[in-house]
């Protein structure tokens, strides 16, 4: 991220109409650059979140021996290494701002015989690593992390690790995807217990590759069985629209009046799409034209239109569906009639900031009426009358905090100055540019 701040103001603009698209899938996008720098061979990756994060993953596969290059058709190709023969990085592996390059890039590391040091923005190194590291001890790496459990760390792998159950004591997709990764050059089946979904990304493109992987849903936990050491194959992948990207447009084009937007090739995902269930309880029109399947995935067109919400308590059960687009749902929150309360979301406090108290204080200042407590936030809504604004609000180095108040200045009265623009660059290239086309 570009260290200077960037401040930005975003103010009122005409209706959203037309037709966008909105960058690859940030999550699958890590996921194509690992795996395909895993197998023996050229995998090819179109619709690549060409974002600062994945970026960092990328610069780490290369330090580790992958070829990864960028075509002038804005396609990738990678030639991988093969599991078991990641090269040990001569420098440490820069991370920026990203949580789920680290976090998944330590459990690649933790089975292979290498050593790897991880660096890290602000913000991320104040994240907790202990989630990772735990599971990781067990398979037999090793661990020199900052106090706190955090980074600057280093580490260092076990050849051959050890496979291990293990039941996740936190709703996490990083979690787990460390642990399945590690799996892939760890001898035996190595099992990961989900008490809660998440987000299956890395199941699906470990079996695309031609990991063996089980899932046994049909008990009330998710049982998943990865055996290593795998061979994988090379693929071709399109990336589908990131769910998380579209969900800014989806609210901007609900809460600004007159507004018909279709945001194109948007990811369905059943464990990314609660934004759109709940948005649609409180009243938005989200309509699905052309559901199709791309990459392994579900996606479709939405066709959103202006409507008026109602406020409703958000059940904790769908968080893990909608994790991302929380501080962008509080926006919609602050404009719709009556009271929106959401609890359950703890977890919301060790993203790129503590986003309820982030989203708390930012909308407070553009003049939303929000009640912060211990595990989410509650909102009375304006009933659709333009917020003050104001500000400037800071973001904290968090681009969705950026973007979610972004969204907000446009159903203001005087518009809201954010503090720096620049964290926007790790998972949205272009989204301001976007806005103001798709409002003008
Ligand atoms: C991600 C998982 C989620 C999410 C993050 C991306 C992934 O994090 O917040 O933006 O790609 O696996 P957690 O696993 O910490 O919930």
């Amino acid at each position: 991220m570009d260290s200077q701040p960037q401040p930005r103001r975003f103010a009122p603009q005409g209706p959203l109409r037309g037709r966008i698209r909105v960058p690859g899938d940030k999550s699958i996008s890590h996921r194509s650059l690992m795996l395909g720098a895993l197998a023996v061979g050229e995998t090819r990756v179109t619709g690549l979140l060409e974002g600062e994060d994945v970026l960092a993953t990328a610069a780490a596969m290369r330090a580790m021996g992958a070829t990864i290059d960028r075509h002038d058709d804005g396609s990738w190709s990678i030639h991988g290494v093969g599991v078991g023969g990641l090269l040990q990085p001569t420098s440490a592996l820069e991370m920026g701002n990203s949580g789920t390059s680290t976090r998944l890039l330590m459990g690649l590391v933790a089975s292979h015989g290498i050593t790897a040091a991880f660096t890290g923005d602000a913000s991320l190194s104040g994240r907790p690593m202990g989630r990772v590291i735990e599971p990781l001890s067990q398979m037999g790496a090793a661990f020199t992390p900052s106090p706190g459990g955090t980074l600057p760390l280093m580490m260092r792998g076990s050849l051959p690790a050890v496979p291990i159950e293990y039941r996740l004591p936190v709703a996490s997709a990083q979690v787990k995807s460390a642990i399945l990764l590690a799996g892939l050059n760890t001898p035996g089946i190595t099992t990961v217990i989900e008490p809660v979904p998440t987000r299956d990304h890395s199941e699906r493109m470990l079996r695309g590759f031609g990991a063996q992987l089980e899932v046994d849903d049909s008990g009330p936990e998710r049982v998943i069985r990865i055996t290593g050491e795998a061979d994988l194959n090379p693929q071709t992948i399109e990336v589908p629209g990131d769910p998380s990207s579209a969900a800014f447009f989806i609210v901007a084009a609900t809460i600004v009046e007159g507004s018909d937007l279709v945001v194109e090739n948007v990811g369905l995902n059943p464990t990314r799409a609660g934004l759109i269930a709940v948005l649609r309880d409180m009243g938005a029109s989200i309509e699905e034209l052309d559901r199709r399947e791309v990459g392994g995935e579900p996606v479709a067109d939405l066709r959103v239109r202006h409507a008026a919400l109602t406020g409703i308590d958000v059940d904790p059960a769908i968080a893990p569906s909608m994790i991302d687009e929380f501080p962008v749902l509080f926006v919609a929150a602050s404009l719709a009639q009556g009271t929106t309360r959401t609890s359950g979301l703890e977890e919301l406090r060790v993203k790129e900031s503590d986003r309820l108290t982030a989203m708390a204080d930012a909308l407070q200042r553009a003049g939303a009426r929000v009640t912060e407590t211990q595990y989410g936030l509650t909102i009375e809504g304006t009933g659709g009358a333009p917020l003050a604004g104001g500000g400037p609000v800071t973001t904290h180095l968090d681009h969705r905090i950026a973007m979610s108040m972004a969204v907000a200045g446009l159903a203001s009265a005087d518009g809201v100055e954010i503090d720096s623009a620049a964290p926007i660059a790790t998972s949205f290239p272009g989204f301001a540019e976007l806005l103001a086309e798709a409002g003008s």
